[in-house]
């Protein structure tokens, strides 16, 4: 019998624009969120003699990344949030720290996995947590124990979504209903008329996600824990998928230039050429910012 070809867990985005950037030569970088180790194995394989710490919340990113890189010696992965990056790197001894790359978002393995309820077409549980072995509530419970007023904010804030009012209205109507992605999924198209389902399908999808796993809280803070840990002259690359996260790596970079911390190396976010986003349809809304920690002159 022909054997099935493996699933892939996860497609890189950017990764020569990821190398250009990140300059991984020496010391210590930093894959804040490993996932499936693509991006890990390329700055591995770069000429240079740089160590990785590979960071997911994720433990099944940590074991795919596990075995995408097996055969390597200088690679230290940590089931962890990339929030305690400074603290994972002091307890190590894995200063200096040259690069940190954060690609954040979600996984291929995540979206099309059933039973991690994160995608609005695939029938399974509405889980939605990156960390499934946390004491989090999956996005069904948190649901069940939200006010309309909180779910509101969500759909307002994490979706830009332009139905939210009428969409929060009906799922707290429903909430002690909606276990699985395929309920949450009726209840939209029900929502909305058909030709703006599909749309707001993936906000509305996007906002729980964004909820249930704190995220723009832990982009925010992870940035910040980069920057502090960046030795002079290391380099930060943050990759983004959405207008929200984008939104926090250009604030980020553009107060650690004010302060005289940061020289940031991408005046405007740097797109996927065609060729990727024809092979690679994930990739259509990647934006990438990168910065340089600035080397302290001499005090005159
Ligand atoms: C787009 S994927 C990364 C793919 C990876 N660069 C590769 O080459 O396979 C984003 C990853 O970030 C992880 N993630 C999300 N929030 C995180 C956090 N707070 N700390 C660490 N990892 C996180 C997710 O679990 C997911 O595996």
């Amino acid at each position: 019998m022909a054997e099935r070809p493996a699933k892939v867990f996860h497609r890189p985005v950017m990764v020569d624009e990821v190398l250009e950037y990140l300059q991984p030569k020496n010391g210590t970088i930093i894959d804040a969120c490993v996932g499936g180790g693509g991006h890990a194995r390329a700055i591995l394989d770069f000429p240079g003699s740089c160590r990785l710490l590979g960071i997911d919340v994720d433990p099944e990113a940590i074991a795919s990344a596990r075995r995408q890189l097996a055969n390597l010696d200088n690679v230290e992965l940590v089931h962890s949030s990339y929030v305690d990056m400074a603290d994972i790197v002091r307890s190590r001894g894995l200063e200096p720290v040259t690069g940190v790359l954060m690609d954040f978002g979600v996984s291929l393995h995540q979206l099309t996995s059933p039973e991690r309820g994160f995608g609005h077409d695939i029938a399974g549980p509405l889980d939605m947590r990156f960390d499934r072995s946390a004491s989090e509530p999956p996005a069904f419970e948190l649901l069940r124990r939200a006010s309309r007023r909180e779910v509101l904010g969500w759909l307002r804030e994490y979706g830009q979504e332009p139905f939210a009012t009428r969409i929060a209205r009906r799922i707290s109507e429903r909430k002690d209903r909606l276990k699985t992605t395929e309920d949450l999924a009726g209840l939209v198209r029900s929502s909305v008329p058909a030709h703006r389902a599909r749309r707001t399908l993936a906000r509305v999808f996007q906002a729980l996600r964004i909820a249930v796993n704190h995220e723009l809280d832990n982009v925010a803070r992870g940035l910040d824990s980069a920057i502090g840990l960046l030795a002079p002259g290391g380099r930060l690359v943050a990759l983004s998928y959405h207008s929200l996260e984008d939104r926090l790596a250009k604030l980020s970079l553009r107060q650690g230039r004010r302060a005289g911390v940061l020289d940031v190396l991408t005046p405007k976010p740097v797109r996927p050429c065609l060729a990727e986003v024809q092979t690679n349809p994930a990739a259509r809304s990647a934006r990438l910012r990168a910065a340089r920690k600035t080397v302290p002159g001499p005090r005159r």
